[in-house]
């Protein structure tokens, strides 16, 4: 992307924007760190190849001024894989490596478009952000731009984890979380035609929504399903479709109670909500709904909810123009599987 303007409100123009999906972990039901690495080598000079392609610069003329790449959360045989690529490329074209952190680039992702221009807008401080992937649940404090405090976290599953286990234990292929969504928004929708729970009547707990801190667990909820499954025999279409419905409302209820909470502690007049969960329509209704005119609410694009190149690019220039320029030379980046704000 084309970027420009100062700090804290630079400007943004899409130039090409590609996305690799690792099929892969379908047919296991999960990520695999080494399978995921391997999907990583073959695919970044695939994806450098389309992009160059795309905006017709030329890779043996310094086609960047810089670059801007993952260093954490997440898994470390992935993030060395995009640090190496990364930082090879700086070498051969003579351009800065930014480290960049994945979680604020899901934050920063909600004010980002996948096409055409766009600008970070004026936000309203306090900012609450509900972060929700396959491996985060978090909620956290921004009293100014780029400040980030821990305000809770689940202590076990993340969200997005919870979905795509319940999933695989209905045989729902991975990533379970959309599938498990759309079959409960058909049994919303027949609820609210006036259809009756078919067969069985699902009752899931709301874990930890009476506990006075931040924090979140999902395990409990998780079993909970377990159990609700070894009872059903055999376990039909029907069945799956009650269970996904309860689950889906017992975690949105319990994301929005905290993240209530915490608004109202903080005084927030922003909440953005962000990460791969972030794209489920149920909690996007809620969540508008929970806040109403009390406050500023933000979303990401459907397609930026998701992991994505252009939010670390977003993030990345952010920090740049913060740090006025000045990054550290020939400091080797770092994989950080456990990176915090
Ligand atoms: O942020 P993300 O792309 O990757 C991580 O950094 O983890 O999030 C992926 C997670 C997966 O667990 C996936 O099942 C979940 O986001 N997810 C959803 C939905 N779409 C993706 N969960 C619930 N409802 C959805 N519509
Ligand atoms: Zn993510």
């Amino acid at each position: 992307m084309e970027v420009g303007g100062k700090f804290p409100k630079p400007t943004f123009k899409i130039l090409s924007d590609n996305l690799a999906v690792q099929g892969i972990h379908a047919q296991f039901g999960g990520v695999f760190p080494m399978m995921a690495k391997k999907e990583h080598v073959q695919n970044l000079p695939i994806l450098l190849e389309q992009a160059l392609k795309k905006t017709k610069l030329d890779k043996k003329k310094k086609p960047v001024d810089m670059i801007a790449v993952t260093y954490g959360p997440g898994l470390e045989p992935c993030l060395w894989t995009g640090i190496t690529f990364a930082e090879d490329l700086g070498k051969k074209w003579g351009v800065p490596v930014i480290p960049t952190n994945h979680m604020e680039g899901h934050i920063l992702s909600v004010y980002a478009k996948n096409k055409g221009k766009f600008s970070i807008p004026k936000i309203e401080f306090p900012v609450v952000s509900l972060l929700v992937s396959g491996g985060h649940t978090e909620l956290i404090l921004s009293k100014e731009i780029l400040k980030y405090k821990m305000l809770g976290h689940t202590r076990d599953d993340a969200a997005g984890e919870a979905f795509d286990k319940v999933a695989r234990m209905m045989d729902i292929p991975y990533p379970g979380g959309p599938k498990i969504s759309k079959l409960a928004q058909e049994e919303r929708d027949r609820h609210i035609n006036g259809g009756k729970f078919q067969g069985i009547k699902v009752t899931l707990p709301r874990p930890m929504m009476y506990s006075k801190d931040l924090d979140f667990s999902f395990a409990g909820l998780k079993t909970a399903v377990l159990y609700t499954i070894k009872k059903i025999n055999p376990l039909t279409d029907e069945h799956k479709s009650a269970i996904a419905l309860e689950f889906e409302n017992a975690v949105v209820e319990t994301l929005i109670h905290k993240t209530k909470k915490a608004v109202e502690l903080h005084k927030a007049k922003t909440v953005i909500v962000s990460g791969g969960v972030a794209a489920n329509q149920h909690l996007r209704t809620e969540i508008k709904k929970a806040f109403g005119k009390k406050a500023k609410v933000f979303f990401p694009t459907r397609e930026l909810a998701r992991d994505n190149a252009l939010m670390i690019g977003v993030a990345g220039f952010m920090q740049y123009l913060k740090k006025k320029g000045k990054l550290p030379k020939n400091k080797k980046i770092k994989a950080c599987g456990n990176l915090k704000l």
